[in-house]
Order: structure tokens, then C-alpha cells, then sequence
């Protein structure tokens, strides 16, 4: 895999975490920067809310200089929000590159026009306009992340590039699913390489990318720049380093095992407890850290546990349970 460009920032081995909202916080992109991840993205933060000064939208943007480069996702709905809003992040500063959600499916995102509502053929020249006017402000270069189309009678991925692209827009990644597909439903990475054929920017290919195999797969498919890693990596963040070390190497990394898997997720938790304090890091950690055991045998009783915990010490308590379980 070849080093990209995003404008001049250079990206040597492009396995880009994916942004989630609830998980890609500064504690978690900690975590992967510790194996390895070229380049990490902060939760979708919203235009209204940095406008309003929400104190919790701008506690999101905490950072550091030990991860960047970094890129802040923003959303919202016109061009006007969505200009205010990248205003007051190039006043905060602190991040390398700005990137538009235009992918979101979710109903209240949506609802806003916002998301994945961009997509809407009906909103090409708007969403022509409002990029442009928010590329035209920026001191960094801004991406796009988007979807295939609306919906499966409406697939548009290729014209969306070619907007984006002569609006300014330095990279796109593309999710291969349509809106109305949400999540599921067999990603079409073929629409990804037609995107790829017409467009000069980089284009980053992402949706359902678990595996060594099925990243080598994705990019047999389409021929993108690089690629962009989300629930593969939830639970088992040595994939991508498993990802980087193959695509600059060549060099194959072992899978991790439970033992490595439960010293991650302790890091996860302490990095998250030192980010949110006790309480909210062990509130979030309940849904978090069966992720780490996924794939392996009889771990369900721990899952369950790990569901119902209530501090610190029951937490630390069970990952022990599960280490000394497994010397016996
Ligand atoms: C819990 C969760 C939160 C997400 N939040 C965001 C987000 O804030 N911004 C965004 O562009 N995509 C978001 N996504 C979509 C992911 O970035 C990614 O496109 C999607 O999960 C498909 O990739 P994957 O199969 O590698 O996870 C989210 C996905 C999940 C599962």
C-alpha cells in the first residue's frame, strides 16, 4: 500500500480508524495509536452544539500531542450550520484535518438533514455549495465521508465523488452501504472502485473490514488508496497493526490472544477512567468490553458480568477471573 496525500499531509500506511460515536473518544484512539494506527478521528461532533459552546461536544475534541495527525468529524444539516460550526473548531485548533459526515443513516441525524441525507439526489448542488464554502474557510484540508446513495434505487456514490472532488475535498471514504441499508446487508465494494476510476483525490475504502483476509479482499475489489477500520477493530485493536505491518511490510503479526485481548481492554478502561472518571468509564464499559472476548470459547459467563459491574474493582475483578481461569 502506497503512502496518500490528504492535500500535503502525508499518510504512509493509510489503515484509518473509522469514527464512531460513544467509542472513538480520546481514550479509545489512545489505544489504537499504540498499535500503530496512522491516523484516528474523533466522534462526529455537531455544528449546532460547538456553535452553542456545549460544553460536553467540546470536552469531545480533547487531544494530545501524542496522536495526531488527527481529524475532527463534523456534522450538520446547511451550509450556513455547518460553516458556523467548522469556525469554532479552526478557533479551538488542534487537529490536522476536517472531515463532513455525510454518511450518518441514523433517524435523528437525518431528521436534521444532516448524515446521509446530503446523499439525496435532490441536494446535489446544495451539498456542492456547502462544502465548497466550508473547504473555502479551511486552514486544514477537509474530507468527506459518505455512503453508496440513499437507497439501493438511488446509488449516486460516483457523482457524490466527482461533487466533492471539484468542491475542494482532499479524500473521501466511502462506506459501501447504502442509507437505507444501515448496517447490514453484504457491503457492494464494486460501487467503491467505480468511485475510485472517477475521481484523482484518495479514496478510502471502508464497511465489514475484520480481517487480514478480508482487507486484502476490499482492496482486490476496488484498488482504493487505503482503508478504514471500525467494529473490526472494537475488542481486538491489534488488527490493525496486523493491518499496517502487511501493507508496509509485508510482515504477518499473530492474532492476539485472550490474555493480550484482556490486557487491552484494561487499558481501554484506565485510559477511559482517567478521560471520564470511575463512574462514566465503567457506565461505558459495560457495552465495551465483551467486544474484547469475541471469538473465543466460554467466555459468555464473563460477558454477562462484565454487563452488569458497577465499579472499578468488580471490573479488574473479572478480568483477573478470566486470566486466572485460563492458567488452570
Ligand atoms: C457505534 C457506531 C458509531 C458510529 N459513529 C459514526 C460517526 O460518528 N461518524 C461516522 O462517520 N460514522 C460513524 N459510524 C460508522 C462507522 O464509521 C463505519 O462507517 C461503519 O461502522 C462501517 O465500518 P465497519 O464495518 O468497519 O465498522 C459509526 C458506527 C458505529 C457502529
Amino acid at each position: 500500500m502506497k503512502e496518500i496525500y490528504i492535500k500535503n499531509l502525508k499518510i504512509e500506511t493509510p489503515i484509518i480508524l473509522a469514527p464512531m460515536a460513544g467509542i472513538t473518544n480520546f481514550a479509545y484512539r489512545r489505544l489504537l495509536k499504540e498499535y500503530s494506527c496512522p491516523l484516528v478521528e474523533t466522534e462526529m461532533v455537531s455544528d449546532f452544539a460547538l456553535f452553542y459552546g456545549n460544553k460536553e461536544t467540546i470536552n469531545m475534541l480533547k487531544t494530545d500531542e501524542s496522536e495526531h495527525p488527527l481529524s475532527v468529524q463534523l456534522f450538520g444539516g446547511s451550509k450556513e450550520s455547518l460553516v458556523k460550526g467548522a469556525k469554532v473548531l479552526f478557533s479551538l485548533g488542534g487537529f490536522e484535518i476536517l472531515d463532513i459526515n455525510l454518511g450518518c443513516p441514523v433517524n435523528k441525524v437525518v431528521k436534521e438533514n444532516a448524515g446521509s441525507s446530503w446523499l439525496k439526489n435532490s441536494r446535489q448542488e446544495e451539498l456542492y455549495e456547502a462544502i465548497k464554502a466550508v473547504v473555502d474557510i479551511s486552514p486544514v484540508p477537509v474530507t468527506c465521508k459518505i455512503r453508496l446513495g440513499w437507497d439501493e434505487e438511488s446509488i449516486n456514490v460516483v457523482s457524490i465523488c466527482k461533487i466533492l472532488e471539484s468542491a475542494g475535498v482532499s479524500m473521501i471514504s466511502i462506506h459501501a452501504r447504502t442509507r437505507s441499508m444501515m448496517y447490514s446487508g453484504t457491503p457492494k465494494y464494486e460501487y467503491i472502485k467505480l468511485a475510485k476510476q472517477s475521481v484523482n483525490i484518495p479514496i478510502i475504502a471502508n464497511g465489514d473490514i475484520d480481517s487480514l483476509e478480508k482487507a486484502k479482499e476490499v482492496l482486490d475489489i476496488t484498488s482504493v488508496d487505503g482503508l478504514m477500520i471500525g467494529r473490526g477493530a472494537l475488542g481486538n485493536p491489534n488488527l490493525i497493526r496486523q493491518l499496517v505491518t502487511y501493507f508496509s511490510t509485508g510482515g504477518i503479526i499473530k492474532d492476539s490472544t485472550l490474555i493480550e485481548r484482556v490486557e487491552a481492554l484494561k487499558k481501554h478502561f484506565l485510559y477511559l477512567e482517567e478521560l471520564k472518571g470511575e463512574y462514566k468509564a465503567i457506565s461505558e464499559m459495560r457495552g465495551l468490553s465483551s467486544h474484547y472476548l469475541k471469538g473465543f470459547n466460554d467466555t459468555k459467563k464473563y460477558r454477562v458480568k462484565f454487563t452488569t459491574m458497577n465499579s472499578k474493582s468488580q471490573f479488574l475483578d473479572i478480568c483477573q477471573e478470566i486470566l486466572a481461569n485460563l492458567k488452570q
